[in-house]
């Protein structure tokens, strides 16, 4: 059976970037495959949060994945800190990969930048952690966006070599599922950058908890070119900001770039862009409400997390059984 393993990092509200290159895949992944969707605030605490913002942040994206049409029933929801057995087998793992092939991470040089030194050990050791996530449920897939394909390829060395320096076929070799054309959505204020949480503006990203009036707004101040929509996908080169809202656009509606492309070719960026708000809006709306009925009962969220960290749990202690067994632990 394929078993898939996800995380996403609760470190502040998920943004339509986050919806329809991760969450929205899922929730279609949750009918063909065995799934654990998990809130790594492990990984998150590599670089400082506030106590309680990480509670509410923690809450915040689970109630976001559950109205998306996350089932926690039919799948496992739960967040990392609340099974201990991936920071074990983390640990493992930092006997097993070599520092040569963690220097080798460009994400951490990038989110370290220049002051390397003052880094946190977490943040360097992340892909351990990954790995450890991914591994501790023996998952044979993962999906994945473009920025986390190094880490994944660590997490297959890892468990190459964790199988050869004890001798065993353990760990089987995880592998990427690459989803959907839309992985990458833009920021509505520069079509050359990843519409982020941490971008300042908060006119550069839809956040998954705005309202109809602000989902509007923010489409209507979206930055443009002078031009009128390209007629062609020839003519789309070189205008970012045209391919990012078309896109959106493309995706939200289920269909090619192409046909956007078709649809709106001509027109005018004014007339598009309100098109294109109500179309978000018709979308996100209901996910919004049940978002915010979810929130408006954080006893429910922390039931269901609860709950899903006890099946995960229980589906990581056998594998720890033998980890210890294979590497030599004695019995606890
Ligand atoms: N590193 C991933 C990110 O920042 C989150 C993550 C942690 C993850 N553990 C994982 C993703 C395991 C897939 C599998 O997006």
């Amino acid at each position: 059976m394929n078993r898939i393993f996800s995380g996403v990092q609760p470190t502040g509200n998920l943004h339509l970037g986050n919806y329809l290159g991760a969450v929205r895949n899922w929730v279609r992944l949750q009918h063909d495959y065995e799934c654990l969707f998990c809130l790594v605030d492990l990984h998150a605490i590599t670089v400082w949060q506030e106590p309680q913002a990480l509670k509410t942040h923690t809450r915040e994206v689970a109630a976001a994945m559950l109205a998306a049409g996350i089932d926690p029933k039919k799948n496992v929801l739960f967040a990392q800190s609340q099974n201990p057995d991936h920071a074990t087998l983390a640990w493992i793992f930092n006997c097993v990969a070599r520092i040569g092939w963690l220097n080798r991470m460009t994400q951490f040089k990038e989110k370290a930048g220049k002051n390397r030194e003052n880094a946190s050990v977490g943040l360097y050791a992340y892909p351990n952690l990954m790995s450890a996530d991914i591994l501790v449920y023996r998952a044979t897939h993962v999906p994945v966006g473009e920025d986390q394909k190094q880490h994944l390829e660590l997490a297959r060395d890892t468990a190459q070599k964790f199988n050869s320096d004890y001798g065993v076929d353990f760990f089987p070799l995880p592998e990427p599922l690459i989803l959907g054309t839309a992985s990458r959505v833009m920021s509505l204020r520069d079509g050359q950058k990843k519409m982020s949480k941490s971008d300042e503006s908060d006119y550069s990203r839809i956040n998954m908890t705005d309202d109809a009036e602000t989902i509007e707004l923010k489409f209507r101040k979206a930055k443009t070119d002078p031009l009128a929509l390209p007629e062609t996908m020839g003519e789309l080169a070189g205008r970012p900001e045209a391919a990012n809202l078309l896109g959106i656009w493309a995706a939200l509606s289920d269909v090619t770039l192409d046909a956007a492309v078709e649809r709106f070719a001509g027109q005018q960026f004014s007339s598009f862009k309100k098109e294109l708000a109500e179309l978000a809006v018709a979308k996100l709306a209901p996910i919004n409400a049940e978002m915010r009925r979810y929130l408006a009962d954080p006893g429910e969220i922390d039931a269901i997390l609860k709950d899903g960290a006890q099946r995960a749990r229980a589906l990581s202690a056998p594998v720890m059984d033998q980890v210890q067994d294979i590497v030599g632990f004695l019995k606890a």
